[in-house]
């Protein structure tokens, strides 16, 4: 098994036909902290995520979640062990409210047949109650309670992506998987998402595995960083020692 870490994956192999779109990667994520992967556009990251979340298989190598092997869990059983992702495009129900977003995120919903209900309506509401309140406290953490009642077609793409971030705390997971939770939103709001991610880890005791395309908004919280390139590790370490790192910088320059 790979080097001690609440998530770590060994010798990952993953091939779209010809492409090896994941080349051999190893790595691990230690408890309670906020590790990055950086790396251009088409070098692997989602697809690393999908194959940690369970999404793909991989050809080769395996993924360790607490000291289990997960690389033959399905999706569903990955997010129940807690650990829990969100995807690169939010997925939100326009129409209902963000507090409603949120309360959906919640994990099982016991009586929730309509006989369920009928018969035990008392405790339904209580149960109902008790999510409301847990999203409400949710919505506080991030500072976007004063959005609750707002529908989610009208606010920000920023408060956007928190809102997901927001229900995949419902579930209370462990660990968070967030494919650029910042993309496409402005610096200022970059930055202030990721100033709520540090809060999360520091609040909720969570570890974090962050995609971010911009090594300077994920620089200032990162503990650690890995640079993947064509599906390849090509770099890691705190983010100092990878923003200063040859082939790094040769990377991202070639790209622009
Ligand atoms: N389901 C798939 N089928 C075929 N090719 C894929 C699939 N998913 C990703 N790829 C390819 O794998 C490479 C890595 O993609 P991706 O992981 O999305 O990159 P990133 O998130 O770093 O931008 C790209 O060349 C992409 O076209
Ligand atoms: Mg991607």
């Amino acid at each position: 098994m790979a080097e001690e870490g609440l998530l770590s994956t060994e010798n990952l192999v993953k091939t779209f036909g010809t492409l090896r779109a994941i080349d051999d990667v190893t790595l691990s994520v230690k408890p309670n902290t906020i590790t990055g992967l950086i790396g251009p556009n088409g070098s692997g990251k989602t697809t690393l995520f999908n194959i940690i979340s369970g999404i793909y298989s991989p050809d080769k190598g395996h993924v360790y979640f607490d000291g289990i092997d997960i690389d033959d869990l399905e999706p569903h059983e990955i997010w129940s062990k807690g650990l829990v992702r969100t995807f690169q495009i939010p997925r939100l129900f326009q129409r209902l409210t963000v507090l409603d977003n949120v309360m959906l995120g919640s994990q099982g919903n016991p009586g929730e047949s309509f006989l369920g209900i009928f018969r035990n309506w008392g405790a339904w509401r209580r149960h109902e109650e008790e999510i409301a309140m847990k999203a409400m406290e949710i919505l506080r953490l991030l500072e976007i309670d004063h959005l609750a009642l707002s529908p989610a077609s009208d606010i920000s793409g920023g408060q956007m992506k928190l809102l997901e971030i927001g229900r995949a705390l419902m579930s209370r997971p462990r660990m968070l998987l967030l494919d650029e939770p910042a993309a496409g939103v402005n610096p200022t709001l970059a930055r202030r998402i990721f100033e709520r991610i540090a809060h999360l880890r520091e609040r909720l005791g969570l570890t974090f595995f962050i995609i971010e395309h911009r090594i300077d908004i994920l620089s200032e919280h990162a503990d650690k960083i890995y640079v993947l390139h064509e599906g390849r590790i090509i770099a890691e370490g705190k983010p100092e020692e990878v923003v200063n790192d040859p082939k790094v910088v040769g990377v991202y320059l070639g790209e622009g």
